[in-house]
């Protein structure tokens, strides 16, 4: 049981909770003043902002891909509210979707950030302790405490959101002289039905940037120049005041169509609307940009509406009967971007497999099967957190990322960080030893060629009979909790997805 004071203590997470809303275009042709030299700039490392898919494809050829992110502090509530929406569901190659966390540290739970990224998805730096206007040790030091206290290899976190969406030109030269390989704070404000709409597909700063023309100084008309540096735009959605009506996170927050009051069914129309205007066109990404804690049923004290969770599944079910739907990652997303292939060759593409590593040794390493009770708790009084990696003496800040571990009470050895040559899930950090090196470590192939939403891309026997994926179907399944557990891979899954439609109370979060 959580104490009141705690309770209390956990409380201001929620204050996080406010970033992205836009009122209107939030740029013009004109201001974007863009062009580039698309004989010159050729994919991977470059691609122009445009509105039509990467590499010459027909849009009938192109996967709709559905991103789906979640911003701010990881607890077990944010990954219960994430589990809700996509943990019973499979994209068209039998595997679970995948999601980008960006992750504040502020009442940040570390083992959870370590078993989220084992079981693959992707973590992202959202800064230290949220501040708009990053500072670059609020960018630097999440990095540092991400790989220190949760085990994350540096050379995985290659993505950046900005706190409340608020960045700068420096930001942007910053993440790109550390090495990120893309941000994705900038918005696409203008419907892509419309002429002039910002909704372009994921590109590099080679040529400056084209979107946030008109709100963020210094940007545009050929600036911020970063060659190889990519944007991965968010893309608003629409009601029906179209270009008047914009929504961009958490949409379910708002009113829709000139209202005062939220109705979780015009939210319904309005996201199928722009999502179809995305699958009818050029197929530019779809976003559902979240605060998990605003859909949180098992956060104490707090409950979200069931009408809107329902709702937001009720979207997911039917986002995912149109072929060729895939809920990815930014990280994902820009994989394919780099390298588009058409549809029918998705199932072989590496980026969208899942293969889940084989260790079965009692080793705090990202498994809740094998981790268990080998968490360090770091018994900080503004937030307790457990970490496999040894408590720090403080707890990490700008000024002191990766503070020195403390000698433990109980007489236990200091803990090992992972180092540069090992992975999360294979590395033992009280034993020091990495379980594999190179190439040859051992995975488990759980992807299979064809899905269940009609995708059928390749047919043919999977052989998956022994992997405990369902065989494929021909048709669509509804994805609506039943029968899901059947398709987790085997000991990745349970142990943190606790509170699946566990909705208790009716409190409706309020929009702060
Ligand atoms: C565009 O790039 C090509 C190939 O690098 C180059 O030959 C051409 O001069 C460039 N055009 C302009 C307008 O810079
Ligand atoms: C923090 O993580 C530990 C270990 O995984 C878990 O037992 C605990 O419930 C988590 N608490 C929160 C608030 O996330
Ligand atoms: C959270 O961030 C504030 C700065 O905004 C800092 O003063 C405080 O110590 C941080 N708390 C935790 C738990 O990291
Ligand atoms: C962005 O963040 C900075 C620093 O926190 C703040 O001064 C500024 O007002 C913010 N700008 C916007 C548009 O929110
Ligand atoms: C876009 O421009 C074209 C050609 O100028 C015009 O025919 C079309 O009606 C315009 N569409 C919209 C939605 O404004
Ligand atoms: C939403 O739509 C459903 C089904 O069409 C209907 O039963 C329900 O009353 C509607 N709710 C509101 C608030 O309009
Ligand atoms: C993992 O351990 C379980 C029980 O200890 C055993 O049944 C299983 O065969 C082991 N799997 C592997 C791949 O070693
Ligand atoms: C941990 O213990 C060692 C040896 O007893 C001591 O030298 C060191 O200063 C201690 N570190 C902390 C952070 O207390
Ligand atoms: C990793 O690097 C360390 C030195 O930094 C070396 O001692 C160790 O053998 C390497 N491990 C593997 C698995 O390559
Ligand atoms: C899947 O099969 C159906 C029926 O044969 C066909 O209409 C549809 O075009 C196929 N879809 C793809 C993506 O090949
Ligand atoms: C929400 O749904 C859950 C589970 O279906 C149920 O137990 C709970 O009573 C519902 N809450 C409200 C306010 O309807
Ligand atoms: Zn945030």
């Amino acid at each position: 049981m959580l104490s009141l004071t705690l309770l209390c203590l956990l409380i201001p997470a929620l204050s996080f909770a406010q970033d992205g809303s836009i009122s209107g275009p939030t740029s013009s042709s004109d201001a974007a003043g863009y062009s580039c030299n698309a004989s010159a700039c050729k994919l991977p490392k470059c691609n122009c902002a445009s509105t039509s898919p990467p590499g010459g494809l027909d849009p009938a050829d192109v996967p709709q891909f559905l991103v789906y992110t979640a911003d701010d502090a990881v607890q077990s509530y944010t990954i219960d509210s994430v589990n809700q929406f996509l943990a019973q569901r499979m994209n068209p190659n039998g595997c679970t979707p995948r999601m980008t966390y960006y992750t504040s540290l502020n009442y940040t739970n570390y083992t959870l950030v370590t078993d989220w990224f084992v079981a693959g998805n992707e973590i992202a730096d959202h800064t230290m302790t949220h501040v708009g206007s990053p500072p670059n040790d609020e960018i630097d030091g999440n990095l540092i405490a991400l790989n220190a206290l949760a085990g994350i290899p540096l050379s995985s976190i290659i993505g950046f959101r900005a706190p409340y969406l608020n960045y700068t030109a420096d930001t942007l030269s910053h993440l790109a002289a550390s090495g990120f390989t893309y941000d994705s704070s900038a918005t696409s404000s203008i419907p892509v039905t419309e002429n002039g709409t910002d909704a372009f597909w994921p590109y590099t700063l080679d040529y400056g940037m084209a979107n946030d023309c008109l709100n963020v100084d210094g940007l545009c008309k050929g600036k911020p120049k970063l060659p190889g540096f990519w944007e991965v735009p968010m893309y608003a959605m629409f009601d029906s005041l179209g270009i008047d009506g914009p929504h961009l996170m958490d949409p379910w927050l708002d009113p829709a169509d000139g209202s005062s009051t939220v109705d979780d069914n015009a939210t319904l129309t309005y996201m199928q609307n722009t999502f179809l205007a995305h699958y009818n066109g050029n197929r530019q990404p779809f976003g559902l940009y979240t605060h998990p804690i605003h859909t949180a049923t098992t956060y104490p004290g707090v409950s979200a509406s069931n009408s809107t969770i329902d709702m937001i599944n009720s979207f997911l079910d039917w986002a995912q009967e149109h072929e060729g739907v895939w809920i990815v990652s930014t990280e994902q997303l820009l994989a394919w971007v780099q390298n588009p292939v058409p549809l029918s060759e998705l199932d072989s593409f590496t980026p969208l497999k899942c293969s889940v590593p084989e260790i079965n040794q009692s080793i705090c390493d990202g498994i809740p099967d094998n981790e268990q009770g080998l968490p360090d708790l770091c018994d900080f009084p503004d937030f307790p957190f457990y970490t496999c990696y040894g408590c720090p003496v403080e707890e990490p800040s700008p000024d002191n990322p990766n503070p020195p571990q403390q000698n433990a009470s109980n007489g236990q050895e200091p803990r090992y960080r992972l180092p540069a040559n090992c992975s999360t899930p294979w590395w033992d950090p009280v034993k020091g030893t990495c379980l594999c090196s190179g190439a040859s470590c051992q995975y488990h192939d759980i992807s299979r060629p064809i899905g269940p939403n009609g995708a059928n891309l390749t047919g043919g026997d999977t052989d998956r009979a022994s992997s405990g994926i369902p065989s494929p179907t021909a048709s669509f399944l509804s994805f609506n909790g039943n029968g899901a557990s059947a398709s987790f891979p085997a000991g990745t899954w349970p142990a943190i997805m606790v509170g699946f439609f566990g909705i208790v109370g009716g409190l409706y979060l309020i929009r702060i």
